[in-house]
């Protein structure tokens, strides 16, 4: 079968999110990196993208050049992934949609709900692929988990709560990193900070275990660091569309919690719990019986959770195979076998959707309100 051909914008040499993306990208020999603007500075991006082994003349300085390098060349990049800091998605994302590429566009897929809207109709259009990097939902065991919610393994779901809690912006002498900063300046990074940063990846996560959206929320934020304009701590209730509960923390200022990402689902019959600390292990317990540990890898498994789960039984899998395993999905859908577990730009706008509603309702002191984009109403 032959390889396909991928560009990345963003993420260039020392960004986080980068490496995971190379990482799984490149990791089953579905994509090679054919091209790329990987850094704000223009010529930084050049070197670095030669370095990783792209052509001078696809190794872009800024992505206006590389959707002009790109989108006449018979041989031009299969997949685009946008992994720039929030404010820029929306507009390189549509401008590659509207060329006629597939995206895999970085969450949150925009900063406004209509510019999300607006992405759904263009993916629409084009017939392109717009998938957002909700990548947790793509480690094998919580496949497995949605897998069990929708075999009616723990019967309808009544409860779910969910955290996404580190402490790593909570030293206020390191507000001023850049790297840092732009998560709480509203023109960088939108209404949101926290919860737009790594809440709505929670939030994603309990659509996507209990197969169910939300409709409406009750949000509190806080700046705990007086400095930043945007929350850098958020309590958010919620209600999905069959009644289930919903509670979610999220903080940047959890001064001791790593990557403080856990999930707990509780049905009439069963529940579970799973940890980006220990991805490779749902707990599970039956009503009545006894707490159980499943593992990656093991037999038995639904089917989407033994197709994910790469590397044998015991041995760790991490986040970039997470995001690998993105890729997988995304492969097999540009080559025509679309994968139900892919996120997509619809996901993408619910999130937008859940964030704004997220903002009102913590500015009205915590008032119920429809989470739902107005094209889902
Ligand atoms: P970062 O600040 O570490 O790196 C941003 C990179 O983008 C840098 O290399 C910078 O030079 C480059 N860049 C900025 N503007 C650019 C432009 N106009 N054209 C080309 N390159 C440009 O940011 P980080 O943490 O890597 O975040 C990037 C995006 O990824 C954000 O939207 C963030 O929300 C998302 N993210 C997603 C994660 C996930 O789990 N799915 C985890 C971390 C970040």
């Amino acid at each position: 079968m032959a390889q396909l051909k991928w560009g990345m914008i963003g993420g260039g040499e020392g960004s986080q999110i980068g490496p995971a993306h190379r990482l799984g990208a490149l990791a089953d020999g579905h994509f090679t990196l054919a091209a790329g603007a990987l850094d704000h500075r223009p010529d930084v991006g050049r070197a670095y993208a030669q370095r990783l082994g792209v052509a001078a003349d696809r190794a872009y300085g800024d992505w206006t050049e590389m959707l002009a390098g790109e989108r006449n060349r018979p041989d031009r990049v299969d997949l685009v992934t946008v992994a720039t800091p929030n404010s820029t998605h929306f507009q390189i994302t549509k401008a590659f949609l509207e060329a006629g590429f597939n995206v895999l566009c970085e969450k949150p897929m925009t900063v406004t709900v209509e510019e999300g809207e607006e992405i759904v109709r263009i993916a629409a259009k084009t017939g392109k692929i717009c998938a957002v990097n909700y990548c947790y939902s793509a480690y094998p065991m919580i496949r497995q988990a949605r897998a069990m919610v929708r075999n009616g393994d723990i019967g309808k779901v009544r409860l779910v709560v969910t955290n996404f809690s580190h402490g790593h912006h909570g030293d206020a002498a390191d507000a001023d990193n850049p790297r840092v900063r732009w998560r709480y300046d509203p023109a960088m990074a939108g209404v949101s900070g926290q919860f737009a940063d790594c809440g709505i990846h929670a939030l994603h996560m309990a659509s996507f275990i209990c197969d169910d959206e939300v409709e409406k929320l009750s949000a509190d934020f806080a700046s705990t660091i007086a400095s930043r304009v945007l929350e850098d701590d958020a309590m958010v209730n919620f209600r999905m569309g069959r009644g289930t509960v919903g509670r979610l923390w999220t903080s940047s200022v959890a001064i001791g919690r790593q990557h403080g990402f856990d999930i707990q689902v509780f049905g009439e019959t069963g529940g579970f719990r799973w940890a980006s600390e220990q991805p490779n292990q749902l707990i599970y317990t039956p009503v009545g019986g006894r707490t159980q540990i499943m593992e990656k890898g093991e037999g038995g498994l639904y089917d989407d959770a033994k197709r994910l789960s790469r590397v044998a039984i015991a041995h760790p899998e991490g986040f970039p195979l997470a995001v690998a395993n993105i890729y997988c999905d995304l492969a097999d859908a540009i080559r025509g076998t679309p994968r139900d577990g892919l996120p997509t730009a619809a996901s993408g706008v619910r999130s937008m959707a859940a964030v704004h509603t997220a903002v009102a309702s913590a500015k009205a002191g915590g008032t119920w309100m429809d989470a739902r984009p107005p094209m889902f109403r």
